[in-house]
């Protein structure tokens, strides 16, 4: 089994990753139930946390590591991405870890080695999907929370161009969360709504009596694309600070802010918001992420928390 999507992903399956999750966090990994697997982790688009994480994760458990740097690889001699995962097939991966700026790419990957024994995770694909994220952030919630159930989770930003917010769309309306989104007409578009989710084009109205807010990186190309005027307008128009909050009538005691990074501090974000650990949750976020791909590497490469 491959992690492609959270679309396809079951409640049970889903809790019981999460579950595993927690439970490593308490481990001290002196067992290494990957150390006969073999990971590779070919990202042909910038990364800090999904990568340093995903290698961390496989490296503690002890499968070995390699990653493709795709800028020296021989894609730059025109090899496709179907000999490149051949070729990492050939050499007896295990798994594959893969970010890729087209939308659809991770499923070409896994079309390509399905006679092979090797697995794929999809650490991004386009404006598609980036399941592992939103498992990290559905982790993050639950901690702070007995139920998702009902909870108001507004999603704020760049939608549009997401797949942050596509995989936490799929992934927390399955617990039962109601989703906003919100954010300018050029980055939010109508469409959204049937999947389900509420479309707001002003910040108050979409993040009111929200539990959680999940703000979007603003890609500042989205400017020269000339989806919305200026960042400055973006930011006061859109931006999330102390004053944006009380506005929304919202009490910092009651909510919770997430990102997924990297943040553009003071466009979509207050700087101080960010590290104020008592609303924001970013940091918590790349913590648990460590673990969320550990439970996701531990479950994909067939071992369970006995063997640790
Ligand atoms: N959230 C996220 O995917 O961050 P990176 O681009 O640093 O991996």
């Amino acid at each position: 089994m491959s992690l492609l999507s959270t679309q396809n992903l079951s409640k049970e399956y889903v809790l019981r990753l999460i579950k595993q999750a927690s439970e490593l966090q308490k481990k001290d990994f002196s067992e290494k139930p990957l150390k006969d697997k073999l990971v590779a982790t070919l990202f042909y688009e910038a990364s800090t946390r999904t990568r340093a994480s995903f290698e961390i994760a496989a490296k503690r458990l002890g499968a070995e590591v390699v990653n493709l740097d795709p800028s020296i690889a021989s894609v730059q001699k025109g090899e496709t991405l179907e000999d490149t995962a051949r070729t990492l097939a050939d050499l007896g991966t295990d798994l594959v870890v893969i970010r890729h700026p087209s939308s659809g790419a991770a499923y070409k990957l896994n079309e390509a080695l399905k006679n092979t024994k090797v697995q794929v995770i999809n650490a991004g694909d386009g404006m598609n999907e980036h399941p592992s994220q939103a498992l990290l952030d559905l982790l993050s919630i639950m901690e702070t929370t007995s139920s998702i159930e009902g909870k108001k989770i507004a999603i704020i930003g760049d939608s549009l161009h997401s797949r942050v917010a596509r995989s936490n769309i799929y992934l927390l309306q399955k617990f039962g969360a109601q989703i906003n989104l919100v954010g300018p007409p050029g980055l939010v578009a109508r469409d959204f709504e049937a999947l389900g989710v509420k479309v707001f084009y002003d910040l108050n109205t979409g993040i009111k009596n929200a539990n959680y807010l999940i703000v979007l990186r603003l890609q500042k190309e989205r400017q020269a694309a000339g989806l919305i005027p200026s960042l400055e307008e973006y930011h006061k128009f859109f931006g999330i600070s102390y004053q944006s909050i009380e506005n929304a009538g919202l009490n910092l005691k009651e909510i919770k802010l997430l990102h997924p990074g990297p943040v553009n501090r003071g466009i979509e974000i207050d700087s101080d918001l960010v590290d104020n650990d008592s609303v924001s949750l970013v940091h918590r976020q790349v913590y648990n992420g460590l673990y969320v791909r550990m439970s996701i590497l531990m479950d994909l490469l067939g071992n369970n928390l006995n063997k640790i």
